[in-house]
């Protein structure tokens, strides 16, 4: 009985029921006999030092168990590289209590240690602190002058630096018949995932721990902490199996982490600390930056030279980085070009990457001007980019693995209905609303990392499958049994996949739109490595009917291994295992990306976005009344999640246009809207009609599974797209997000 394929299919998620019954547990839900809890303290100043900490009233209270310092914190590693991680860049990384300067406003300066969180969090109200204030800086736009070049990292290999400049760009620009520039500006904005941070750390005795992290990487958050309080590494475990959204903030190992495993270890019992709400403002966040463009073109539309340049926040002690100026020249083929990013050292904790770091912002710049461009030449926009439609990688010299874009704007623009818009600005109307069409383009890479996966028969003839991956929320245990059910003939329902555990073998931390070709790859590794290792087993068992049979001989069918000349002769897993003494047959193997033949080539997913808003022309409200993505990502694995994820990426681009950002308070060097009820998001009444296309992209080069990844693509292309809309309602081109009603009055 044959298995249809589950590649393909749009699984629901396996772990949805759990999730929305309460029975998956979050890192601050692991109730252990006898834990205590930790409430972290947070500087007020900004920078300075901190003098004095009076504890005493604090500690006296009963319950209260300790209250750790800078002061009385234990001995830790001395180097800041010990304190790197998988996604850190060039800089020294902050590191919690080590000594009595604040570098930022929030800095976590002091645990308070009792019996319950309440406790603890009340004790942390009455411990006083004097400090020394020194003069700060945390405002982008008044030291645009101290901006210089991003120091080069191993960073710097996922997060390329801009490419060099091409041609002659400032004579083709003066020289060009057609010429717009703009400045654009974004602000700060938090990730703020439903689920705090939060981390249980179990004390096992002898520097043992089991370690309950919100982590995008379990191996990332194991290796953090055996580097800093120097314990061997198998002697940490950390688990993560659900997590509560992240988007980046979950790449690096978060100050809670510290804090509960430090306390775990100096009091040896069981410590959980979990962060508030104010808190999850207080370590990293996308930063705040202002681009400028200058593209000019010639009569037929065709552009002939591009400028985009950009200037972005980071800490005094890392050049965090990201990828804000290269996409240009990778979508447009200009043969002058001027790409510069640069950075400016602020007061600030580290920026941290944030679903889609840099592409969201640099494409914001890139899209709208080629928006106005578009106007300025009476072209439609969508003729605009098919006339400058790159073929390949102008900006790199070499082809893509696969670009199906041109084929998103075409169905895109079908599916939506383009072709009803009327060119003019302001010429649209339903009832007392504006109406605006407006659209862009859409790009991000398609990386792979290397990774280890273990497959294994069970005595039961099951499939199982381990990888240390986390699942953030994005589909990928689904995804990943799904390609593990495929490569052994196995309905998804025999698949076990156990992940979310540092025990398990290696995988990098989960972002980057990278995890379903990088772990899906070692997983596809490892089945194939089992099916061969299984037909060795069935063919050398006593009387086999296989026997002869080589790998092309035979399929691997609904736990049976068959003859595909003759059918009914077959073997059954359950068999093997019981030829092989009833011991489970397994194999750990390990997926690199092919690095020699992938570096001919540019890697990307693209998309084409198609949004209609309606904004009132006397309150200037905005509604998003309509929007569609359409992308090529290479193979869809499971269209349900891979639409949720665009779906996802959509929602918040409505929120980064319309709704969110941080307010800074320049003069206290302080964010001032640290809870959700001042930070603005969008809620079900702003949300209506979205509707997504996978176009059909066969890539041969990418990897075996010919898949790219979708975590990201939904959030690039769209937030222009809704600029470029509001635009065509209303003849305002506003830069800078989010666009609030009054911009537009
Ligand atoms: Mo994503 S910003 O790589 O979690």
């Amino acid at each position: 009985m044959s298995v249809l394929p589950s590649i393909g299919q749009p699984v629901s998620r396996l772990e949805g029921h759990l999730k929305v019954t309460g029975g998956a547990k979050y890192a601050g839900e692991y109730n252990i006999p006898g834990l205590l809890y930790g409430y972290v303290i947070n500087s007020t100043i900004t920078k300075g030092k901190i003098m004095k900490f009076n504890t005493g009233p604090a500690k006296a209270l009963p319950g209260v168990i300790e209250i750790f310092t800078h002061e009385n914190r234990p001995s830790l590693a001395w180097f800041n590289q010990q304190y790197a991680d998988m996604d850190a860049p060039p800089g020294a990384p902050f590191r919690p209590l080590h000594d009595d300067k604040i570098k930022y406003n929030g800095q976590p300066i002091a645990l308070v240690v009792a019996e319950t969180f309440e406790l603890a969090r009340y004790a942390a109200t009455i411990v006083e602190v004097e400090y020394e204030e020194e003069v700060f800086n945390t405002k982008l736009e008044d030291h645009l002058a101290d901006a210089h070049a991003p120091a080069v990292g191993l960073a710097t290999m996922l997060k390329p630096l801009p490419p060099k400049p091409r041609g002659d760009f400032e004579s083709a620009y003066a020289g060009s018949f057609a010429q717009v520039s703009a400045e654009y500006l974004h602000g700060t904005e938090h990730h703020n995932p439903l689920e705090l941070f939060a981390t249980t750390t179990i004390y096992e005795g002898e520097g043992k721990l089991t370690i309950y992290d919100k982590t995008q990487g379990t191996v990332n958050s194991q290796l953090y902490v055996g580097n800093i309080f120097g314990l061997h590494f198998k002697d940490i475990r950390v688990i993560s199996p659900y997590v509560g959204g992240a988007f980046g903030s979950g790449l690096r190992p978060q100050y809670q982490l510290f804090m509960s495993v430090m306390a775990a270890l100096e009091l040896k019992r069981n410590v959980r600390v979990t962060l508030d709400r104010s808190q999850m403002f207080t370590f990293g966040h996308r930063p705040p930056t202002i681009q400028h463009t200058r593209f000019g073109a010639d009569e037929s539309g065709m552009v002939t030279a591009m400028n985009h340049s950009a200037v972005a926040e980071t800490s005094q002690f890392e050049d965090y980085t990201e990828v804000v100026v290269n996409w240009a020249n990778m979508l447009y083929p200009a043969s002058n070009t001027l790409m510069e990013y640069k950075l400016v050292n602020l007061d600030v904790y580290s920026p941290l990457d944030m679903r889609s770091p840099g592409g969201s912002t640099g494409l914001h710049a890139i899209e709208s001007t080629m928006d106005e461009l578009a106007y300025k030449l009476n072209i439609d926009p969508v003729e605009l980019r098919l006339i400058n439609y790159g073929h390949t990688d102008a900006s790199m010299g070499r082809p893509f693995s696969s670009k199906e874009l041109k084929e998103c704007y075409l169905q895109g623009a079908e599916k939506f209905g383009w072709s009803n818009r009327n060119p003019e600005t302001r010429s649209m109307r339903r009832g007392n609303k504006l109406v605006g069409y407006g659209m862009a383009t859409g790009i991000w890479e398609a990386n792979q990392l290397p990774a280890r996966a273990e497959a294994m028969i069970t005595k039961e003839g099951k499939l199982q499958i381990n990888s240390a991956v986390t699942d953030i929320g994005t589909g990928t245990f689904t995804v990943m049994a799904q390609i593990a059910a495929d490569e052994l003939g196995l309905e998804i329902d025999d698949v076990i996949f156990s992940y979310g555990d540092s025990k398990m073998p290696f995988a990098p931390i989960q972002g980057g739109s990278f995890t379903t070709s990088t772990v899906g790859s070692a997983i596809k590794a490892a089945g194939k490595a089992l099916r061969k290792k299984l037909l060795k087993k069935a063919v050398y068992m006593k009387n086999s009917v296989l026997k002869g049979a080589e790998l092309d001989d035979v399929m691997f069918e609904n736990g049976y291994i068959v003859l595909k000349n003759n059918p009914s002769l077959c073997v059954s897993f359950q068999d093997i295992i019981a030829g092989n003494n009833g011991k489970v047959i397994k194999t750990t193997n390990t997926s690199f990306p092919n690095v020699f033949r992938l570096k001919k080539y540019s890697r990307a997913t693209h998309s084409a976005v198609f949004v209609e808003v309606e904004v009132d022309e006397e309150l200037g409200i905005i509604n998003v009344t309509r929007a569609l993505t359409a992308v090529a990502a290479g193979k869809i694995i499971n269209p349900k999640t891979a639409r949720s994820q665009i779906l996802g990426g959509m929602v918040w681009s409505i929120s980064k246009v319309l709704h969110e950002e941080t307010i800074s308070d320049h003069n206290l060097g302080k964010y001032m809207n640290q809870n959700l009820g001042e930070y603005h998001i969008p809620v079900h009444a702003d949300i209506h009609e979205m509707d997504v296309i996978f176009v059909e992209e066969n890539d041969t080069i990418i990897n075996e599974l010919g898949v790219k990844g979708v975590g990201e693509i939904g959030l690039v292309g769209m937030p222009p797209a809704i600029a470029n809309a509001i635009y065509h309602a209303t003849g305002k081109r506003i830069n800078q997000f989010p666009i609030h009603l009054d911009s537009l009055l």
